[in-house]
C-alpha cells in the first residue's frame, strides 16, 4: 500500500520524503492556505522539487492538486485543470465529484490529463468516477467515521466493485485520521492511503 503525504508545505513534503519515503502527495485548498502562500507558488515550488528531486513522470510521484472549488461549470474546471497540469508532468487534478465536476474529469481524462475524483462519500459515485475513467478516487474516510460510518466496510464495498469489474481507477483513502484507519484501508484493499505528516508519525508509533 502506498503512502501519500496530504500536505501543501514544501518543506513537508521534502522531509516526508526523504525520511520516509513518501510515494505521493494530495494537497487541497486549505492546505495550500496554510502553507502561508499564493496556490500558484506552492504548485511551482512542488514542481521544482519534483524535478530536482528526478521524480519526474506521472507514476513515480504523483501529486494531486485541486482547483478552485467555487468554480461552477465543467469548462471553468477543464480550464482551471489545464493550467495547472502545465507545470508538471505528475500533476493529477483533484475534481469534486458532482455532475459538472464528473464531467469535467472525463474531458480531461480523454485529452491525457490525469483525475482524483474527490470528495467522494457512496459508492455508487466511485463506480462513477472509475467508469469515466480516472486516474485515482478519494473516498474520505475521516469524514465519513466523523459521521458515525464505518469507513473499512464503506471502502471495502468500493474496491470489491472495482475488482469485479477490473476497473483501474486506484483509490486514495483520504483523509486517514490515525492509524487504526491506516490498517483498516489496508485490509479493505485500497492502493493508496493520505494523511497529514503527524497522522503518519503517530502510527509509526506505540507507548507500550
Ligand atoms: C485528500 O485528498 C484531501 O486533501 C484530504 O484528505 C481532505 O481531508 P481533510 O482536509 O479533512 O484532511
Amino acid at each position: 500500500m502506498k503512502y501519500f503525504l496530504d500536505s501543501g508545505k514544501i518543506d513537508e513534503i521534502k522531509y516526508a520524503y526523504e525520511m520516509f519515503g513518501i510515494d505521493g502527495v494530495t494537497t487541497n485548498p486549505t492546505h495550500t492556505k496554510n502553507s502561508g502562500k499564493p496556490f500558484m507558488t506552492v504548485v511551482q515550488e512542488v514542481a521544482d522539487f519534483i524535478k530536482e528531486a528526478g521524480l519526474e513522470g506521472i507514476d513515480k510521484f504523483p501529486v494531486s492538486f485541486e482547483i478552485n472549488p467555487h468554480l461552477l461549470t465543467w469548462q471553468e474546471m477543464v480550464e482551471a485543470a489545464k493550467k495547472v497540469s502545465s507545470y508538471s508532468p505528475n500533476y493529477v487534478i483533484k475534481i469534486p465529484c458532482c455532475e459538472q465536476g464528473l464531467i469535467a474529469a472525463k474531458k480531461l481524462e480523454e485529452v491525457g490529463i490525469p483525475t482524483n475524483v474527490t470528495l467522494v462519500f457512496s459508492p455508487s459515485q466511485a463506480i462513477q468516477a472509475a467508469r469515466l475513467g480516472a486516474k485515482f478516487v478519494s473516498p474520505f474516510i475521516g469524514w465519513k467515521e466523523n459521521s458515525g460510518d464505518d469507513g473499512q466496510t464503506y471502502v471495502k464495498d468500493i474496491a470489491d466493485i472495482y475488482a469485479i469489474y477490473g476497473y483501474e481507477t486506484e483509490i486514495i483513502a483520504a483523509a486517514c485520521r490515525n492509524g487504526r484507519q491506516i490498517s483498516e484501508m489496508a485490509t479493505a484493499g485500497v492502493d493508496i492511503v493520505t494523511a497529514g505528516l503527524q497522522v503518519y508519525r503517530d502510527s509509526f508509533y506505540h507507548p507500550f
